[in-house]
């Protein structure tokens, strides 16, 4: 038998498997695959990876014997039932030490239930998120590892080297922490996805009905916008979709296109965990919900003839004006939306005792993943200044452009209140704001309702914390 070869191996030669195979390929790794379908790794083999330092294998256990020990195998699967498939075949072919490695868009307690498999059979497992779809993966994306710390140094050289690299060379990869804690901060960085996505489509949404400007005149802004601390992947990737003309109809594509969104579930998780830790994420519950709102096409096309909004004159304000209003409010609201992403983060690190390095993970998403942007340089900034920061909104750079934002965005949200515009967004990020910085609500009231009809107790503003009291309301036995 010839002796192991290959510096890592991959399973799963899809999109992502593939081009990441490519990537480690050009940054010297001889790479070794395999894929259950086995024709895919003969026609990978003969067509992009021809010529390439990779070793085609058509067994799992082909695959194992080319690896060099410790070995090194990165899953890149459907997420699911396949990744358990595909570790119950490789672990009896593995020794002691060798590392697994889950790229794929796992849920985070599969990765914290496998990892804890498979420390007890003496393998490594790290979990990691993967972010920059197809191109990424292939160019540079950007790698949050998570499991067994034993394993990073084993896969650090090779992660780091094919990760996204922002402008002072740093690598958008470092470890996140332990069990499950990779997949839980891609899992966050896809609700902040769904957030930024939605924040944008309430700006297009606003420029539309408001001023009634078209696409191309879009365009043209959102290319401005793009220059400046807005600067960021999903801005520039919209400037160019506004600006795209459908071939077929010579009209802007992004009018044809039908308005009900679909969602593949990381955005329901990461509100899902945000209920479970008690923590508001107003802005991507929002979000997620927009998308569910508007998948009920049908019904929203027979509702509109039948519940009437309002009828408003046409904007008679300053547009140029109200673009810069927009501007700032999806600034502010996005602020709001990372700030509350950060603090889900903190909770989650209470409550798991994973103790997350929040300046690293900013560092992670400013270049190679879909959220990529500016404002993710800022916000390391403000966790390199103070990590143990409790909300970036009291960080005192974000304090100051909020104050500054602020006039601006309650402009926009009152405009699309009036005039019948939905921005569930924008709307309750403001609400958000104006709760959080509120010494007092409402509460109090609330509580005098739970001890009302429950009897479930409260506590009093002039007497010391933790002395509950109840009052018997109705003055009946
Ligand atoms: P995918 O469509 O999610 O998965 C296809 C791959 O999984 C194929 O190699 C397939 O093998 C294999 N597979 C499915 N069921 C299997 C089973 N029971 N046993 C063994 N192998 C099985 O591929 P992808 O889009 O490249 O994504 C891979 C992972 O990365 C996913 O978790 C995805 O969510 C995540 N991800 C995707 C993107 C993206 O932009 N696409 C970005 C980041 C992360 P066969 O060829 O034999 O069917
Ligand atoms: P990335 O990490 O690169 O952002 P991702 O997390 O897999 O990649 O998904 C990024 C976006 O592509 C998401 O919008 C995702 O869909 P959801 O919004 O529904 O979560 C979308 N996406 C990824 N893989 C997809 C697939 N196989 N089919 C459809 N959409 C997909």
């Amino acid at each position: 038998m010839s002796e192991p070869t290959a510096d890592i191996g991959l399973i799963g030669l899809a999109v992502m498997g593939e081009n990441l195979v490519l990537n480690m390929e050009s940054h010297g790794y001889t790479v070794a695959v395999y894929n259950r379908t086995t024709s895919k790794v003969d026609e990978f083999i003969n067509g992009r990876g021809r010529g390439k330092k990779l070793v085609g294998c058509h067994t799992p256990a082909e695959l194992v014997a080319a690896l060099k020990r410790p070995r090194k195998i990165m899953i890149m699967v459907k997420a699911g039932a396949a990744v358990d498939a595909v570790i119950d075949e490789l672990v009896p072919l593995l020794e002691p030490g060798d590392l697994l490695i889950d790229g794929g868009n796992t849920h985070y307690p599969d990765t914290t239930r496998r990892e804890r498999a498979l420390r007890a059979k003496n393998l490594l497992f790290i979990g990691t998120g993967v972010s920059g779809g197809e191109e990424g993966a292939l160019k540079g994306p950007s790698i949050m590892p998570g499991g067994n710390v034993e394993g990073w140094p084993l896969i650090k050289p090779i992660f780091q080297s094919i990760a996204a690299k922002v402008e002072d060379g740093s690598p958008c990869c470092d470890w996140v922490g332990p069990e499950g804690a990779g997949h839980y901060v891609k899992m966050v960085h896809n609700g902040i996805e769904y957030g930024d996505m939605q924040l944008i489509c309430e700006a297009h949404h606003l420029m539309s009905a408001v001023l009634g400007y078209d696409a191309s005149k879009q365009h043209e802004i959102f290319k401005r916008w793009n220059q400046g601390r807005l600067n960021s992947y999903l801005i520039e990737i919209t400037a160019d979709i506004l600006g795209y003309i459908d071939p077929e109809t010579g009209k802007p594509l992004v009018d044809l296109i039908l308005d009900a969104a679909g969602q593949k579930g990381t955005g329901k998780w990461t509100v899902n965990s945000s209920t479970d830790l008690g923590t508001p994420l107003t802005l991507i519950a929002e979000a997620v919900y927009a998308r569910c709102l508007s998948a009920l096409k049908e019904e929203r096309v027979a509702a509109e003839p039948l519940l009437k909004g309002p009828n408003p004159p046409p904007f008679d304000g300053d547009p140029d004006a109200f673009v810069n209003d927009l501007e700032q409010a999806l600034y502010a609201s996005k602020l709001i939306s990372y700030s509350q992403g950060y603090v889900l983060m903190r909770e989650m690190a209470k409550e798991s005792g994973w103790n997350f390095n929040y300046g690293g993970i900013a560092l992670m998403w400013r270049g190679g993943c879909i959220i990529r942007s500016v404002f993710l340089g800022k916000i390391k900034e403000a966790f390199d200044a103070n990590p143990h920061l409790s909300n970036l909104l009291v960080d005192p750079y974000f304090r100051d452009q909020i104050a500054q934002a602020q006039d601006s965005w309650r402009r926009v949200v009152a405009t699309a209140a009036l005039r019948g515009v939905p921005i569930p967004a924008m709307a309750s990020a403001l609400s958000y704001f104006d709760g959080y910085r509120s010494g007092r609500l409402p509460a109090n009231l609330l509580q005098a309702q739970r001890d009302y009809f429950g009897a479930h107790t409260y506590e009093r503003v002039d007497k010391p914390r933790g002395q509950f009291f109840h009052t018997n309301w109705t003055g009946r036995g």
